[in-house]
């Protein structure tokens, strides 16, 4: 029997809460955490990691899609990402097609205030009329 989706939603909260308190941010001080439901049941997360450098910073969403990516998975079924403040944060214009790249148009991004509220909404929702691999001719 697989988990319900709560009890996932909770496991993906706590991951995110967690790697939230890892992120490099000594120029914006706004800590974010992301945590993706990989295919294989498993939890990859990441927090943001800047830099002096400001535009070679990452943000948390891609350094979840790249400890997905590197532990050989390749499909995002869920991601929750937990940011500062109250308002849920949504993920920047980049990071929704970087999660375009791995997921359906139908999985759930959940963005969640730590201090506060919670949203979701479907990846079609939040990036609707994209482009991705299949317009290139690569199925996923
Ligand atoms: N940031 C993320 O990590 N994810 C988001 O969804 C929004 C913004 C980061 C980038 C930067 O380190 C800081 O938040 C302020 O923009």
């Amino acid at each position: 029997m697989g988990l319900s989706v709560s009890a996932i939603d909770k496991a993906l909260f706590n991951a995110a809460k967690n790697v939230r308190k890892n992120a490099h941010v000594p120029y914006s001080h706004f800590l974010v955490g992301a945590a993706i439901l990989a295919e294989n049941g498993e939890i990859y997360a990441g927090c943001n990691v800047e830099n002096a450098a400001y535009p070679q910073g990452i943000c948390a969403e891609g350094a979840a899609i790249c400890a997905l990516v590197s532990s050989g998975q390749k499909t995002i079924k869920r991601i929750y990402i937990v940011a500062s403040g109250v308002e849920p944060v949504m993920p920047c214009g980049g990071c929704r097609q970087k999660i375009r790249e791995f997921a359906d148009k139908n999985c759930i991004i959940i963005c969640h205030g730590i201090d506060g509220d919670k949203f979701e909404a479907s990846l079609e929702q939040l990036l609707p009329h994209s482009f991705g691999p299949e317009n290139l001719g690569v199925m996923k």
